[in-house]
């Protein structure tokens, strides 16, 4: 029986994750070392997929693994908090200049959280987002209309319409708690904001006594405190995920002492656990693996990117992105994605492609050559 076979009658389609998804079905990995990838079959590709962003640093990167280890064997989860915790949350104040920090154990579950930090920071129901950006699998988050998904206060407007957001938030901006933003939606083509946009959203969410919450899930590894650095503005609650946790599951969301007062233990506070949120491992690899991607580092990774970028649309590519993240921009992406697995890459099933530390300038090459000839 084919593996894939084995896996439906256990899984619905086979996996349990819709965004990994290729038809007729993915191949299965069996394993990961720097920059690659090796799958049931044997076949060895470059890892241009990092799962979905997240492995900025490759697979198994020694030093990671090594605070992963040297965590694991003094215990992997505590009914106590940890010494851990803390240093990331440091860490992260730190680089970003954002004050406080909650740790939970997915992307999708950060933004619920940022959610309900708006809604009981500001007294309001409605949340302002755009439509074709992906914040995770929340129900306030997905299509209204997908099945299975409950009703939510929640106005979904057009990208990038600045007219719409100030209709909107004239007629109903004393009940929005937050508008969302991801400023390089990957779904929505990996298109940067426009920064004049971005500026006047900043202003508007200010008028009307609303939260700022952009979505640093993807492009956190961008810029050391975050893409939204990089238009100056001061978000008021940010969501990331990915990078953070060194390879391993997770999510946070961070905002000023103000925002997060809510989360402090007391009477008629948020109540918000998690079996499993800041785990040691997951904080101690994290840690390591952004102590080992400062400034220089991003730097030299984005530009390795953007000559990617430069060189593919030499060659007629069209695609989208910035930095270390980049997006092929196709008809037919299912296409794409087998193609360039055969031939010995992988990326993301909508042509995401994400860079790693790990890559030497010989994948890069062999990445460049793979794409310009499919
Ligand atoms: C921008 C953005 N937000 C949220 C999420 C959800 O994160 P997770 O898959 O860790 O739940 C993702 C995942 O790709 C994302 O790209």
């Amino acid at each position: 029986m084919d593996f894939a076979d084995r896996a439906r009658r256990v899984l619905p389609g086979g996996n349990t994750r819709t965004t990994i998804f290729v038809p007729p079905h993915p191949p299965y990995a069996v394993s990961g070392e720097g920059a690659v990838l090796t799958d049931d079959t044997g076949h060895r590709v470059i890892d241009g997929n990092n799962n979905y962003t997240s492995l900025i640093h490759g697979h198994a990167h020694p030093d990671v693994l090594a605070a992963a280890i040297e965590a694991a064997q003094r215990g992997t989860a505590f009914g106590l908090p940890t010494h851990a915790e803390v240093a990331l949350a440091e860490h992260l104040r730190d680089r970003t200049g954002i004050e406080q920090w909650r740790f939970c154990n997915s992307g999708s579950e950060a933004v619920l959280m940022l959610l309900r930090a708006a809604r009981a920071h500001t007294g309001r129901d409605l949340v302002v987002r755009f439509e074709g950006s992906y914040h995770g699998t929340g129900d306030a988050l997905v299509s209204p209309d997908a099945p299975g998904v409950a009703p939510s206060a929640v106005l979904v407007l057009p990208q990038h319409d600045l007219g719409a957001l100030t209709a909107a938030m004239r007629e109903h901006g004393d009940r929005v708690a937050a508008v969302l933003i991801d400023l390089m939606p990957n779904h929505a083509g990996l298109a940067p904001a426009d920064p004049a946009y971005v500026e006047a959203l900043r202003d508007l969410t200010r008028q009307h006594g609303a939260l700022l919450a952009i979505d640093e899930i993807i492009t956190f590894r961008l810029h050391e405190g975050g893409l939204h650095r990089t238009y100056g503005i001061e978000p008021d609650l940010v969501a990331v995920g990915k990078v953070i946790g060194g390879g391993f599951p997770v999510g946070a969301i961070g905002g000023s002492a103000e925002v997060l007062a809510p989360f402090a233990p007391a009477a008629g506070a948020v109540s918000w656990g998690g079996t499993f949120n800041a785990n040691p491992v997951t904080m101690a690899a994290g840690l390591t693996a952004l102590t080992l991607f400062g400034t220089a580092e991003i730097a030299a990774l984005n530009q390795r990117g953007d000559e990617l970028r430069s060189r593919l649309r030499a060659e007629g590519v069209a695609v989208n992105g910035s930095g270390s993240l980049l997006r092929l921009m196709t008809p037919d992406p299912t296409r794409l994605w087998w193609d360039l697995y055969r031939r010995g890459v992988l990326i993301g099933t909508n042509g995401l492609l994400a860079l790693s530390t790990a890559m030497t300038p010989d994948h890069l090459d062999q990445i460049a050559e793979a794409v310009t000839t499919s």
